[in-house]
C-alpha cells in the first residue's frame, strides 16, 4: 500500500517511438528503470499463503497428475507420485485447495471414502462430463497435503450440498470421540483427525456455484458457517466465496453482512489474452499483441484489489476480514488434440513474468491479501507442473514460485519506482518493470526485478540507501524467444541461471534482459 510507482501515464512509449521521443523525458533513459529502496524500512509480513495453491477434479489435475494408484507403472508411494510429490515439496506449497472449483458444488465426501474398490463412479459434469471414480478422497486429499507439508484449504458444497451433509462431513474429519463418524473414519485407516486449516462454502456463487444474488448467497454463508463445527485443534478459518473482476458487490454485500465467522471473502480472477471467452488466445503460438494483452489484462488486477480492499476499509476498519484470491492465473484455449473440458494448456516464458507481477502485486497488498491459489497446481491452467504419463516437467511458472520462495512469510519493503511504460493497442500500456523487495526469514534482504516487455532489454537502476551491501546474487530466468517453453522432449528449456552483481556505494545496475524474472539476495 506504501509502494510508490511513479510511472508516465501519458507519455507512452512503443520500442518504436523510443528514440524519437526520449528528450520529452528528463529523468529517465531508454528502457530505463529507477528504483529507491530503503532496505531497514520493513513492515508487514507478506503471507506465506500468498504462494497458495489450487486442484481440483478437473481433467488431469489430480489423476495421473497426482494420483496414480498404487497399481500404476508409474513410481508412486501408495499411489501418488513420486516425481510430483519431490517437485511440490521443493517448492515449498504453503497451502493447497480442494475440491474445486465448480466441482466443489456437485462433490459428495461419502462418495471419496472407505475401501477404493466399491466407491460409486460419478459423472464431473463440469469438466468434460467424463467419469469420476473418486479414488481420490478425503483421506486422500489429506495425506496428499502432508506428504508435500501443505495447510489444508477444503471447499464444501454449498450448490448442491446441504449444511447437514456439510456438517457430518466435518465430525467425520475432525471428532475424537466414540462418534459413529469418527469411528467410521478409524476403520476407513485414520485414528486422528485430519487438519482442517481454511474452510470455504460454496464456489463462485455468482456463476457455477448456482447463479446466486450476492444477498441470497450471504444468507446462505451465514446459515452454513453456523453449523461448520469441528471437534479437534483450532477452527479453521472461514472463508465466504466472493466476486471477480471489477465487480465489488461480493465484498461489499458479505462484509455487510457477517452474522457468523467470516474471517476472509475471496476473489477469483483470470487473465485472458483477448477478453473473449470463446476465444482466449493460444499458449504457445501468441502474436506479439497477446504478449501485451496479456500483460495489461494481468495488471488489472491491481485496481480490482485495491477497489475491493476499499470496500473493505469501510465495513471491516479493523482489519478482521481477509482478502483471499483463491483463483488466479492465465487461461488460454485448450492444447490441440486434448479434451476441451480438461483445460490443459502449455506454459511459456510470458506464465513466468504474469506469475511475478501478480505475485509483486500481492505482496504490496498482503496485510489483507493472505492468501492466493493459482489455478492450478498440475496440468491444469498456469500450471507448476505437467505431466505425460511416466514424464513429468517443470513449467517456467514453477521456477518463478520456486525464486520466489524467500518471500514466504518476508517483511515487505516499499520502494519507489519509476519505469518506462510500454504502449499497447489502443490507449493501453503497461510499466516495463514490475519490482518487490522484502526482508526473509533468513534475515538477508531479496529484490524481485521482472522484465514484462518481450522486445526491449530493461537498463535497471536501483539506490540502496543502505550502503552495507557489496553484492546481489540470485538466480536469472529468461528464454530465447518470447513463447519458450518446455516440453516433454526438452524439459530444461526454460530454466534459471545463477547470476551475481557488484553493488558499489549502494548503487546496483541491472540489464534485465525481455521477458525475464530475476530475485536476487542483497550481501
Ligand atoms: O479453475 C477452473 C474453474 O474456474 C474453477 O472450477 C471455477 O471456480 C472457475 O471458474
Amino acid at each position: 500500500m506504501i509502494q510508490f510507482a511513479f510511472q508516465l501515464p501519458n507519455k507512452l512509449l512503443s520500442s518504436v517511438l523510443l528514440t524519437c521521443t526520449l528528450s520529452a523525458f528528463s529523468v529517465l533513459a531508454e528502457n530505463q528503470a529507477v528504483i529507491s529502496v530503503d532496505t531497514d524500512n520493513t513492515t508487514f509480513t507478506i503471507n506465506k499463503n500468498i504462494y497458495g495453491q489450487f486442484t481440483e477434479h478437473l481433467g488431469r489435475g489430480i489423476y495421473e497428475g497426482i494420483w496414480v494408484g498404487e497399481d500404476s507403472d508409474i513410481p508412486n508411494t501408495r499411489g501418488y507420485r513420486n516425481d510430483v510429490i519431490n517437485a511440490l515439496k521443493n517448492l515449498p506449497v504453503p497451502v493447497v485447495r480442494w475440491p474445486g472449483g465448480c466441482f466443489a458444488d456437485e462433490y459428495h465426501w461419502r462418495d471419496g471414502i472407505g475401501n477404493r474398490a466399491s466407491r460409486p463412479t460419478r459423472v464431473n459434469s463440469n469438466w468434460g462430463g467424463v467419469e469420476e471414480s473418486n479414488q481420490f478422497g478425503t483421506h486422500e486429499f489429506f495425506e496428499f497435503a502432508e506428504m508435500i507439508g501443505a495447510e489444508t484449504y477444503l471447499n464444501v458444497n454449498l450448490g448442491t450440498g446441504t449444511a447437514k451433509e456439510m456438517a457430518q462431513w466435518l465430525e467425520y474429519m475432525t471428532a475424537t470421540n466414540n462418534s459413529s463418524l469418527a469411528q467410521e473414519r478409524r476403520a476407513n485407516g485414520r485414528h486422528k483427525p485430519f487438519k482442517i486449516d481454511y474452510l470455504t462454502i460454496g464456489n463462485e456463487a455468482w456463476g457455477c456455484g448456482g447463479n446466486m444474488t450476492p444477498e441470497y448467497y450471504a444468507d446462505l454463508y451465514n446459515q452454513y458457517a453456523t453449523f461448520a463445527k469441528t471437534y479437534s485443534g483450532k477452527p479453521p478459518v472461514f472463508v465466504a466465496s466472493g466476486g471477480t473482476g471489477d465487480d465489488t458487490k461480493w465484498t461489499e454485500v458479505l462484509s455487510q453482512n457477517k452474522r457468523a465467522k467470516m474471517d476472509a471473502i475471496s476473489f477469483h480472477y483470470y487473465t485472458l489474452p483477448t477478453n473473449d471467452w470463446n476465444k482466449k488466445g493460444k499458449a504457445i503460438y501468441f502474436p506479439q499483441s497477446e504478449w501485451d494483452s496479456t500483460m495489461v489484462n494481468t495488471l488489472k488486477i491491481e485496481k480490482f484489489i485495491r477497489d475491493n480492499l476499499k470496500v473493505l476499509d469501510t465495513h471491516d476498519p479493523e482489519g478482521n476480514i481477509g482478502f483471499y484470491v483463491d483463483e488466479w492465473g492465465t487461461w488460454y484455449d485448450v492444447e490441440p488434440e486434448h479434451n476441451p473440458g480438461f483445460l490443459y494448456q502449455q506454459n511459456t516464458i510470458r506464465d513466468a513474468v504474469v506469475a511475478a507481477a501478480n505475485l509483486n502485486i500481492f505482496h504490496q497488498y498482503a496485510e489483507r491479501v493472505q492468501m492466493t491459489n493459482i489455478a492450478q497446481m498440475v496440468n491444469v491452467l498456469q500450471a507448476m507442473i505437467l505431466t505425460d504419463k511416466e514424464k513429468m516437467i517443470l513449467t517456467p511458472t514453477y521456477h518463478t514460485f520456486k525464486m520466489y520462495a524467500p518471500f514466504q512469510d518476508a517483511q515487505f519493503i516499499p520502494l519507489e519506482i519509476d519505469t518506462m511504460d510500454y504502449e499497447s493497442s489502443g490507449d493501453d500500456s503497461y510499466p516495463a518493470v514490475s519490482v518487490s523487495a522484502a526482508k526473509a526469514k533468513d534475515g538477508y534482504i531479496y529484490l524481485s526485478l521482472v522484465n514484462l516487455s518481450s522486445k526491449n532489454l530493461a537498463d535497471v537502476k536501483l539506490k540502496l540507501t543502505n550502503k552495507v551491501f557489496t553484492r546481489a546474487e540470485g538466480e536469472l530466468l529468461t528464454s530465447e524467444k518470447m513463447n519458450s517453453f518446455n516440453s516433454f522432449s526438452q524439459p530444461e528449456r526454460v530454466k534459471p541461471e545463477k547470476v551475481g552483481y557488484a553493488i558499489k556505494r549502494g548503487r546496483l545496475s541491472v540489464a534485465l534482459p525481455q521477458h525475464s524474472v530475476l530475485v536476487v539476495k542483497l550481501r
